[in-house]
């Protein structure tokens, strides 16, 4: 008799460990489809984003200073170079860049002073100094991503450190002489 319960009880627990699994599976597999709409409710969709711009008045930014601005929800930097600072990124053979691109290419023309980039560092994406009154702009004399060391030169281009690329030049236009939109 004693054996006869003891085989009883093993049956009962094996079931009841496949109970438990099915449950958790299906409770795992339910979890997917309860969550993907939740998510997909709180992102901004894909037009949502497109559709954000910002514009940003030119006209108060003195030669040599910048502004910070927001540009779907990231840093935005909006800078009027100075005539040595113009005359610095001229002066580098873009060849020779790591990303090449001249400043002709990175800013509008009859505006070639008004440097438009985000203020995002193309390596991790920390936000570099230099936008801001009295901070480091680096060996380069733009901006300087502390976080590894990137150091971008007056027209925003990679010039020393880890960052692949050139900061990012977003799609903006001059929607009159001293007003910019972006995006
Ligand atoms: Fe800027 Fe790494 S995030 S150098």
């Amino acid at each position: 008799a004693s054996t006869e319960t003891v085989a009883q009880t093993d049956d009962g627990i094996r079931r009841r460990d496949f109970l438990d699994i099915a449950a958790i599976g299906a409770a795992g597999v339910g979890g997917v489809f309860i969550v993907y709409p939740l998510v997909s409710q709180m992102a901004p969709s894909k037009d949502v984003l497109a559709a954000s711009s910002t514009e940003v008045d030119v006209s108060s930014i003195e030669p040599g200073q910048a502004i910070k601005a927001v540009f779907r929800k990231q840093p935005l930097f909006v800078k009027r170079l100075t005539d040595a600072e113009i005359a610095a990124a001229n002066a580098t053979a873009t060849g020779s860049l790591r990303d090449p691109q001249s400043l002709e290419d990175r800013t509008k023309e009859g505006h070639r002073d008004i440097l438009v980039t985000m203020g995002v560092c193309t390596h991790l994406g920390c936000v570099p100094l230099g936008a801001a009154e009295g901070e480091v702009k680096g060996e380069y004399g733009g901006y300087f991503c502390p976080c590894h060391g990137s150091h971008y030169d007056t027209a925003g281009r990679i010039r020393k450190g880890p960052a692949p690329t050139n900061l990012e030049v977003p799609e903006y236009e001059f929607t009159s002489d001293t007003v910019i939109q972006v995006g």
